[in-house]
């Protein structure tokens, strides 16, 4: 089966969230049948969209968690808050956290740890910078990132890991089909080495529906994430529908 991942970031105020929520749904009764679909929505709409999705294939997962359970942390939201609200899911590591909020791999650590222990599915983002894959640093950059994955979870788990090149984010320059398989062949591999699992690996960075057939018929792609492509129903609907295509054979 493909996935399909739906990060809406900093987007859609909460009633076109709602409202989109539950268009999204009247419109993919029969594709969420065949794929995975998750909406990642900020912190304070994971109630209401997970009530609308309540009974409903679709599920939700949050953008972000603390490294922190609970205590004197002003502003921050727990995975367990996350989890009671809603969230099946949560985003590790974006790109644009480690980027605007400097998260490295010693605060990630944490967050997977709260995140697994509030029974959260981890999704951890992974992904080089321009500069990175020039200096030929890809595969050093990724192991790195992939570090903070428990290690002694053979069998327990399937690892979610979502490859998002950063040059690729948002700017309309897809990774090429070539660079995206040698990088998921190499997640993939790597993780079966350290923790004798096969982890689900999925692409995003400037997913539309122009480049959805190329990338979802990857082997080596178990879906994908997008970001503005999935912000409306025009551009998110035909990329559930290639995934769901393809998860009926
Ligand atoms: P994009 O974003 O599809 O707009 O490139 C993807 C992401 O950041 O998850």
């Amino acid at each position: 089966m493909k996935r399909v991942y739906a990060n809406w970031k900093l987007n859609l105020p909460l009633p076109e969230a709602v409202e989109y929520a539950k268009a999204l749904f009247n419109a993919t009764q029969e594709e969420a049948r065949y794929t995975e679909i998750v909406v990642f929505v900020s912190h304070s709409q994971i109630f209401p969209v997970s009530a609308v999705l309540q009974n409903t294939f679709l599920q939700v997962g949050a953008q972000d968690c603390s490294q922190f359970d609970k205590g004197a942390y002003t502003g921050e939201v727990s995975a367990r808050m996350c989890s009671a609200a809603g969230a099946a899911f949560v985003l590790l590591g974006h790109s644009e956290r480690r980027r605007f909020f400097g998260e490295k791999e010693d605060l990630l650590r944490l967050k997977m740890e709260r995140a697994l222990e509030a029974g959260l599915q981890p999704v951890l983002c992974v992904g080089e910078t321009l500069e990175e894959r020039k200096a030929g640093l890809v595969e050093t950059i990724i192991q790195n990132q992939l570090s903070i994955l428990p290690q002694n979870s053979i069998g327990a788990r399937s690892w979610i890991v979502a490859y998002e090149p950063v040059w690729a984010i948002g700017t309309g320059m897809n990774a090429s089909e070539e660079q995206i398989e040698a990088v998921h062949h190499f997640i993939k591999d790597r993780i079966a080495q350290v923790s004798g699992n096969t982890p689900i690996v999925l692409y995003g960075g400037s997913v539309s529906p122009e480049n959805r057939t190329a990338i979802l018929a990857l082997d080596s792609v178990d879906g994908v994430l997008v970001g503005g492509a999935s912000l409306q129903l025009e551009t998110f609907l035909p990329i559930v529908q290639e995934a769901a295509r393809l998860g009926k054979h």
